[in-house]
């Protein structure tokens, strides 16, 4: 069987000022920055990037952009292009999160547009999916995860498939404090691995990271963790504090 390196990825949204991140790096990097055994990566807004990046040098801990424009350069007032990222030695970038999707307009189209640019220029995307609260209780789940995750994908190679890193994040369980069972996380992590045996073959499903996202704390992370194809997790509220981000590592790092 193969066994994937646990991924805890750490979103702080439009959080904290650059000196503020660079205190959270270091407290972050001070606990877990010798962290091998799990993929750390931290998102801070564009502002503090280059310095959470800075503050992270030497450490495991990795960079990631929380969203960028698909385009290298031009007129895109207010942009920022995957070139820009890697040249601050980001190595991640947040696409299609459901708050891009339902508060800035942003399509299936768009995002695979980011996806083939990320991918294009190194940079690896945390490719977001999710349903909302309506269309889980209509039981449409399945349907609107296959939806979004073919229609960002499309046009990905089989190798570049491998280095994607795949988000389940249910909108309702955003934010809320209401986190998905893990019968129903399991459930559609195992689906979204199936969908991508279909799209780029089973060796590479099984190389991706899927990733949990929506109210994971340390106190459900455990029982999360442990599901089979539950690889990591994408944290919102719990990663703006290194304390709770540390037990979230810790925890990740007990799964064995
Ligand atoms: P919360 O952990 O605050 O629910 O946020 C999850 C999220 O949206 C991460 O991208």
């Amino acid at each position: 069987m193969i066994s994937r390196k646990k991924f805890i990825a750490g979103n702080w949204k439009m959080n904290k000022t650059s000196a503020e991140g660079v205190t959270l790096v270091r407290d972050i990097v001070a606990a877990v920055g010798k962290q091998t055994d799990v993929e750390v990566v931290v998102c801070p807004p564009f502002t503090a990037l280059e310095s959470a990046g800075a503050a992270l040098e030497g450490s495991s801990v990795k960079l990631g952009a929380q969203n960028m424009h698909f385009e290298a350069s031009g007129a895109f007032t207010g942009e920022i292009s995957a070139p820009m990222l890697r040249a601050i030695f980001t190595t991640h970038v947040i696409l299609g999160h459901s708050e891009r999707r339902t508060l800035f307009g942003e399509t299936d189209e768009l995002v695979n547009k980011k996806v083939l640019s990320a991918l294009k220029n190194q940079l690896k995307p945390i490719l977001c999916v999710g349903e909302t609260l309506a269309e889980r209780e209509s039981g449409s789940t399945l349907k609107v995860v296959q939806t979004q995750t073919e229609r960002a994908l499309e046009g990905v190679s089989k190798d570049q498939a491998q280095t994607l890193v795949v988000a389940y994040e249910p909108v309702w369980a955003i934010g809320t404090g209401k986190v998905a069972t893990t019968e129903q996380a399991q459930e559609v992590h195992a689906f979204i691995r199936g969908l991508l045996t279909k799209l780029f073959t089973e060796p590479v499903a099984q190389k991706v990271r899927i990733l949990y996202g929506g109210s994971m704390k340390p106190a459900n992370a455990p029982e999360l963790l442990a599901q089979k194809d539950i690889d990591g997790g994408l944290i919102g509220g719990a990663a703006l504090e290194a304390r709770s981000f540390v037990e979230l590592v810790t925890a990740a790092a007990a799964i064995k």
